[in-house]
């Protein structure tokens, strides 16, 4: 592929992974409880991840090499703030020394607040139900911001409209389990899932405004969150159904970045809505590892209504990929995300750059199984091998870094419209 001709200077080119899909040994989150706990819904736990705790410089040299160069990864609030209030040194010293090594490699850190994941004594009180909770998570980012000084990009919360759907989810997780004994993403990616919590998306909304403040006064970050977008296609007859549902789904979540600096899309796949709503995916599409659609078109989709829906916030692709056993076919979805993404940057969309999920092979919230990673990782032994696609998409980088060297040596970053 030539490098993508529309792409500004400055342009990101990286990749992402989260603390517990990494790390290994996240004791403390309310995760860690569930996928342990002997009426555990998922297949398999978390275990010591792929180690990323201690091998987070050869995780981010590995990416650097390759030509990318910025890494988005998140800082784990259950290790930050182990009991209520107690924060830990040894847990800020950790996360500090991966700002440092990042920028020491030459990567652009992305790094994210919450993904998923909270302290399990935030859970036992009730989690983001709790009349405290936007109040509490502020604290943690106001405690975290000593760290984050010269970090360029926060994301306060990632995929908010996940966090809410998956408030909802416990009786259709029944339901799907009871169909098929095990709820791997097949099974849960084979029902029609319920919308996000109303109540919850609110706490959402105050807790990313309280930290957004916190963060505002602390740092010089450009701050924004991180919205999971659906790229919904309506059947014929089914426009108005599809309005409501991408309004409580995604749109809610966009016009909240309207003040915010950045927009994070994060975009995997399309789903089809009909006269009944949501249809579950079929095995006639081309599905992936996960039982998805193969449609590295959605990512294109997703920056348009992100920037129609934010007012026109700056897009940063936080999270786009595919699980999928064949380098041909990672290389081939790329392809067609990155053409999409410059096909949106030729339209006047400003996208700063593109984070593809995943550095790593990874724990995919219940199983091992699925493989997004740039970089395969043996369970046993933790040696990283890095796949053919991590180097196409460092060559990409590369490439597009030296044409806009050439073409456009000073050009300056376009203001917000
Ligand atoms: C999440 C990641 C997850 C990925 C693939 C996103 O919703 O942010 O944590 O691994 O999708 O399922």
């Amino acid at each position: 592929m030539n490098a993508p001709r529309h792409l500004p200077s400055g342009f990101l080119w990286g990749a992402a992974t989260s603390a517990h899909q990494t790390e290994g040994n996240n004791t403390n989150s309310n995760w860690w409880h569930l996928e342990n706990s002997p009426t555990s819904p998922f297949a398999e736990p978390s275990g010591a991840g792929v180690d990323s705790f201690h091998r987070y410089p050869e995780d981010m040299r590995l990416l650097a090499e390759a030509g990318l160069d910025a890494y988005r990864f998140s800082i784990e609030w259950a290790r930050i703030e182990p009991r209520p209030g107690e924060f830990s040194t040894e847990a800020l010293r950790h996360y500090r020394s991966m700002i440092s090594t990042a920028r020491e490699l030459g990567l652009t850190p992305v790094v994210t607040l919450h993904h998923f994941t909270t302290p399990m004594w935030f859970s036992q009180r009730g989690g983001w139900a709790a009349p405290d909770a936007a109040a509490r998570f502020a604290s943690y980012a106001a405690k975290a911001a000593e760290i984050l000084g010269d970090v360029e990009w926060i994301c306060t919360i990632n995929e908010p409209n996940m966090i809410a759907l998956l408030a909802e989810m416990p009786k259709k997780l029944e339901a799907a389990s009871a169909q098929t004994g095990a709820l791997d993403d097949r099974a849960i990616a084979g029902f029609a899932l319920p919308a996000p919590s109303d109540e919850v998306t609110q706490v959402l909304i105050d807790a990313h405004r309280s930290a957004f403040e916190v963060l505002r006064a602390r740092t010089d970050a450009r701050l924004g969150w991180t919205v999971s977008g659906q790229a919904f296609e309506a059947e014929p007859g089914s426009e108005e159904i599809l309005a409501v549902l991408k309004h409580s789904w995604e749109d809610r979540y966009l016009e909240v970045a309207r003040d915010d600096d950045f927009i994070g899309v994060q975009s995997y796949t399309t789903r089809r809505i009909g006269p009944d709503g949501l249809i579950p995916y079929s095995v006639e599409e081309q599905l992936t590892m996960t039982g998805w659609p193969n449609r590295p078109d959605a990512v294109g989709a997703s920056i348009r209504n992100a920037w129609d829906r934010s007012g026109h916030t700056d897009v940063l692709v936080t999270e786009n990929g595919i699980a999928t056993a064949d380098e041909a076919e990672r290389v081939a979805y790329m392809e067609g995300a990155l053409d999409a993404v410059d096909a949106a940057v030729a339209d006047g969309i400003d996208v700063r750059g593109y984070l593809h999920w995943s550095a790593l092979d990874n724990y995919e919230w219940g199983e091992w199984g699925p493989t997004f990673g740039l970089i395969a990782v043996d369970r046993g032994t933790f040696a990283r091998s890095p796949r053919p696609s991590l180097a196409w998409l460092g060559g990409v980088a590369r490439e597009h870094r030296e044409s806009v060297s050439v073409h456009w040596p000073a050009q300056e970053k376009r203001s917000r419209v």
